[in-house]
């Protein structure tokens, strides 16, 4: 297993790796983590489409992203990382991060490390001063590794998504990485 940078030519294996993982969403045994149904299912087309688009822009542009993997040793990835501004330039200060990792590669280190990468760049980047994530109040694994990151929980929409019929409150965490 190896973590790499994704730039235009990895991508489309890693759109392959998100429809794996949105996959797995819909039948998550404590839950799903990702805001998804077959009401609203994930559009890769339109993720990948996107992520070709931010991937180029420089991170002063309030549309940039930046977004890293773990790819097996047959060159498939299974698990990414990624930072994206959110789209207003009074907001360039800020990102918002998401992560999943694909089910056979969970709980041996990956995620840490793929967040390890993730927070270096945005520490590097005078530009960045907040890391945002929304996690489902269900993910205790996700969580933990968040705080243990220093995330601080900032505060609980509740019900914030209707999954599969089922009321999901949303936390939303924050880490300082500024000078
Ligand atoms: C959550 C996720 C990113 C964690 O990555 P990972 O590679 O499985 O976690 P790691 O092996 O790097 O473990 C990092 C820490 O989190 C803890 N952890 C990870 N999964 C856990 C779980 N399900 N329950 C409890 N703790 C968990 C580990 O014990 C470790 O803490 P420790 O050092 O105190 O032991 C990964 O499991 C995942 O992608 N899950 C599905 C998608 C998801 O939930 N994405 C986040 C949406 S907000």
């Amino acid at each position: 297993m190896s973590l790499h940078v994704i730039d235009a030519e990895r991508l489309p294996v890693v759109a392959a790796h998100m429809v794996r993982n949105m996959r797995e969403n819909d039948d998550e045994p404590q839950g799903p983590f990702a805001p998804y149904d077959p009401h609203d299912p994930y559009d890769a087309a339109e993720a990948l489409e996107k992520w070709q688009k931010k991937l180029t822009l420089p991170v002063t542009d309030p549309n940039f992203g930046r977004m890293w993997g773990v790819f097996d040793d047959d060159g498939i990835c299974r698990g990414h990382c990624d930072v994206r501004a959110q789209g207003l330039a009074t907001m360039g200060h800020r990102v918002e991060l998401g992560i999943g990792l694909e089910r056979g590669v969970r709980g041996q280190g990956w995620g840490r490390k793929l967040m390890d990468l993730c927070l270096d760049f945005c520490r590097a980047e005078d530009r960045i001063r907040w890391v945002d994530l929304g996690v489902f109040a269900h993910n205790t694994g996700a969580r933990h590794l968040y705080e243990q990151l220093g995330f601080e929980t900032v505060g609980v929409v509740k019900e914030r998504f209707i999954i599969g019929g089922r009321p999901v409150d949303d936390v939303t965490m924050t880490l300082f990485v500024g000078a």
